[in-house]
């Protein structure tokens, strides 16, 4: 589609570049991320969430970095407690994010102080609320513990074993980040105002509450409860093929191959024995639904994507299903603010053209 001078106009933005970063690099082509040069799937095994946060922030690879839960100061809690107990997970992170950046003064230019309180405050926040919506107390942190397991403390007030942190340490990295997308870009807006960093991660949150954007991890698990067992796969599948409905956890809009996530967190999920059984049916689903998927599509790749096996690491840490969306939001909010970082040094007010559909110049009505 071209505009009125000529210039082309893409709905959506698709295909458009829009900017330039060097934090993470999507080819959806051959199934590739990268976090400054480094593959997704090295990231997971070798590194840490707070390591990985400190490399997308700073560009450094420490050889071991801590990064712990900050408490809620009273303000944030108060903004929690006010909240309705059927209140979205999402919008109890944007509020959480928003009092936090009403309380304190939140200067520009945005710094990787900055960044490391916002994300340090996220978990302890959807923690809080995921407490206080069951009429429980809210938690104080161990500063001992990094993010993930902290996490998971504050929200069932035990230490977390060793796996079920690590797990979720793995899907945090694997969240952490993916280029362009609609939160990030929307982060990236706010900051090209000069605004602040609580306000662009705030609206990002609202951004990835989208259902088209946060996606729907719960969805796989009651599409395999749906399933319950791999002998009904085949016949599951083709009769929601026949509805018109899609499998979840397959396809993307970028990757036509292996989502390099999914392959990571497979791996993750292999290594949980309290998922086993969930796991081998998992398994067994996705091999009938990438082989009718194939045959169904056969020049048009629909892959496995990252929520797939996001489901099962979820489910097999014991997080409600409901939390899955603003899990993924806590886990983000590292790629924000390494984006709110990066466009703050362009410093260049986003502000794109429009291209007018209303009438052509004309007067009011007389009367
Ligand atoms: N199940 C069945 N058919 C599918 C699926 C699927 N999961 N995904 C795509 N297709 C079909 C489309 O219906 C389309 O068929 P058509 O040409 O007959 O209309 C064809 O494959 C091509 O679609 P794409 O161009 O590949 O898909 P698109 O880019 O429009 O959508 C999306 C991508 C929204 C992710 C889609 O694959 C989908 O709905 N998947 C299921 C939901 C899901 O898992 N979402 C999480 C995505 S990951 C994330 O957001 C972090």
């Amino acid at each position: 589609m071209t505009t009125q001078d000529d210039r082309p106009y893409s709905p959506g933005l698709q295909g458009v570049v829009a900017g330039e970063t060097e934090l993470s690099l999507v080819d959806g082509a051959n199934g590739r991320l990268l976090y400054r040069g480094y593959p997704i799937g090295e990231l997971v095994a070798k590194g840490t969430y707070p390591k990985v946060a400190e490399l997308l922030w700073t560009g450094t690879w420490p050889a071991d970095a801590h990064l712990a839960c900050e408490p809620l100061d009273a303000r944030v809690l108060a903004g929690l407690v006010d909240l309705p107990n059927d209140a979205h997970p999402m919008d109890a992170l944007r509020t959480a994010v928003s009092a936090w950046g009403a309380g304190h003064r939140i200067d520009w230019p945005p710094t990787v102080e900055q960044a490391r309180k916002v994300v340090a405050l996220a978990p302890s926040a959807l923690a809080a609320f995921g407490r206080l919506r069951q009429g429980l107390e809210p938690i104080r942190p161990k500063p001992e513990l990094d993010l993930a397991a902290g996490f998971l403390y504050q929200l069932n007030g035990v230490v977390p074993d060793e796996a079920s942190a690590r797990a979720l340490d793995a899907y945090l990295v694997v969240a952490a980040e993916h280029g362009f997308n609609a939160s990030t870009f929307t982060a990236r807006v706010i900051t090209s105002t000069r605004s602040d960093m609580a306000s662009a991660v705030s609206g990002a949150v609202g951004a990835l509450k989208g259902p088209l954007h946060g996606g729907a991890p719960s969805e796989v698990v009651s599409q395999l409860h749906q399933i319950g067992s791999p002998e009904r796969a085949e016949e599951w599948i083709a009769g929601a093929f026949d509805r018109g409905e899609r499998l979840m956890g397959f396809g993307h809009r970028i990757y036509r191959a292996y989502d390099p996530r999914a392959a990571a967190l497979r791996q993750v999920a292999e290594q949980m024995g309290s998922i086993a059984d969930w796991l081998k049916l998992a398994v067994a689903v996705e091999d009938v639904a990438l082989r009718m998927l194939k045959e169904r599509y056969p020049d048009h790749p629909v892959m496995t994507n990252v929520e797939y096996y996001t489901a099962a690491v979820l489910q097999g840490i014991g997080l409600p299903s409901d939390l899955f969306p603003a899990t993924f939001a806590v886990a983000r909010t590292v790629g924000w603010t390494a984006h709110i970082l990066e466009q703050a040094a362009v410093d260049k007010l986003i502000r794109p053209d429009v291209l007018y559909t209303g009438p052509s110049e004309r007067s009011l009505p007389t009367s």
